[in-house]
């Protein structure tokens, strides 16, 4: 069997899993005759930067990177190949489609297959690739957990840990001073951080994305909860959670090339509203922000993370490409990227964490 040279690239927002990834995609091509492993710095644009960067990846460069948060070969979510930013000779910026002068830059570099690592928008650059003839394997990871087609992605359980750390933490604060606490948690469109974290936890509220919420219906609980003699309470809020008249809370950015909404904020806001609300009750808001992407997997994570790494290099030697590893437990098999960017991995009406924490009388604050 001929040798191969493999790329790979971490893309979007880091999550705790991807050097796990990484690590497992090298150890797997190590064992087939002579396939070379390369790392795109910060995504697609060490290819696209002159001089290019693409590192060597080699088993003793990944040796025990496992346990590691971030990623290695750095990642980026400014600039897509098929929006990407140019200055301008005014010093302004403007975007260009440089898709082809990528696949033409991978082609140069002899690289049979790309393994690209990330979330959404990700995979949504996989897929355009492919369609334009790359050979290309998509890996999911997002602690928000909103890809679709797989049970999980990696990243998440970790951030659920941490959230859910938070609120215990909370609940020994809020429980001496009989205050209110409010804990905003990640969540872009999806969730299942703060639902979890909010069913793990025992919190009071959970303002999710999916469930649009009416702040007097939050009060309502509230007061319900210090009239029968609770003294504290814990809300926990993802930061894309929206009021019934569909307000989220959020922030331009400056960054260039950055195309996301910034979200964040939601927490003070929220407070603010119910301070006008409930008179006299002490409030207070965590952010817990950057710290939920940060640091060590936890086993599940890493578990996954290297059961993907595995099953791309296996794609690659069937040279199935265009196709997205997905965990459909206890397997992990593979869809078509087309399939897995289609729709998001949103909380359903009927869903069961929904339910239980319905059942467990969790106010959504609908
Ligand atoms: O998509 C994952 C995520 O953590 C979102 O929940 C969040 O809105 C976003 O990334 C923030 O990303 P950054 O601040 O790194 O641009």
């Amino acid at each position: 069997m001929m040798g191969k040279r493999i790329l790979v690239t971490t893309g979007g927002g880091d999550c705790p899993g991807l050097n796990a990834v990484i690590r497992s995609i090298v150890k797997r091509a190590s064992q087939e005759e002579d396939w070379e492993v390369l790392g795109s710095v910060d995504a697609f644009t060490g290819i696209m930067r002159e001089p290019m960067e693409i590192m060597p990846l080699n088993r003793s460069n990944v040796a025990g990177i496992h346990v590691r948060g971030g990623t290695i070969i750095g990642t980026t979510n400014k600039g897509s190949p098929f929006d990407w930013p140019v200055k301008k000779q005014d010093g302004t910026w403007d975007t260009i489609d440089a898709s082809d002068d990528l696949i033409r830059r991978i082609q140069c570099q002899q690289i049979d297959a790309v393994v690209n690592i990330g979330g959404d928008g990700s995979q949504d650059i996989s897929n355009r690739l492919f369609k334009k003839g790359l050979n290309i394997i998509g890996v999911p990871k997002t602690i928000d957990n909103d890809l679709s087609c797989t049970d999980f992605t990696f990243g998440f359980q970790t951030a659920v840990e941490i959230a859910t750390d938070a609120v215990d933490k909370l609940v020994t604060t809020a429980a001496s001073h009989n205050r209110i606490m409010i804990l905003e948690v990640m969540g872009r469109d999806a969730g299942w951080i703060g639902l979890s974290a909010a069913v793990a936890g025992g919190a009071d509220v959970v303002l999710i994305p999916e469930v649009p919420y009416d702040i007097e219906k939050v009060v309502g609980k509230l007061k319900k909860r210090i009239h029968n003699g609770k003294g504290f309470a814990i809300i926990v809020v993802a930061e894309g959670a929206k009021t019934k008249e569909g307000e989220v809370v959020s922030a331009e950015s400056s960054e260039v090339g950055y195309k996301n909404v910034r979200l964040g904020g939601i927490g003070y806001a929220l407070m603010e509203e119910l301070k006008k609300r409930m008179n006299g009750i002490g409030m207070r808001v965590t952010v817990l922000g950057h710290l939920q992407r940060g640091g060590t997997p936890c086993a599940f994570d890493r578990i996954l993370a290297t059961q993907f790494g595995v099953k791309a290099v296996e794609l690659i030697k069937e040279r199935k490409f265009g196709r997205m590893v997905v965990y459909r437990h206890p397997d992990i098999v593979d869809v078509a990227l087309e399939e897995a960017v289609d729709t998001y991995n949103l909380i359903g009406p009927d869903n069961f964490l929904l339910k239980t924490a319905r059942g467990n009388n969790i106010s959504l604050g609908d």
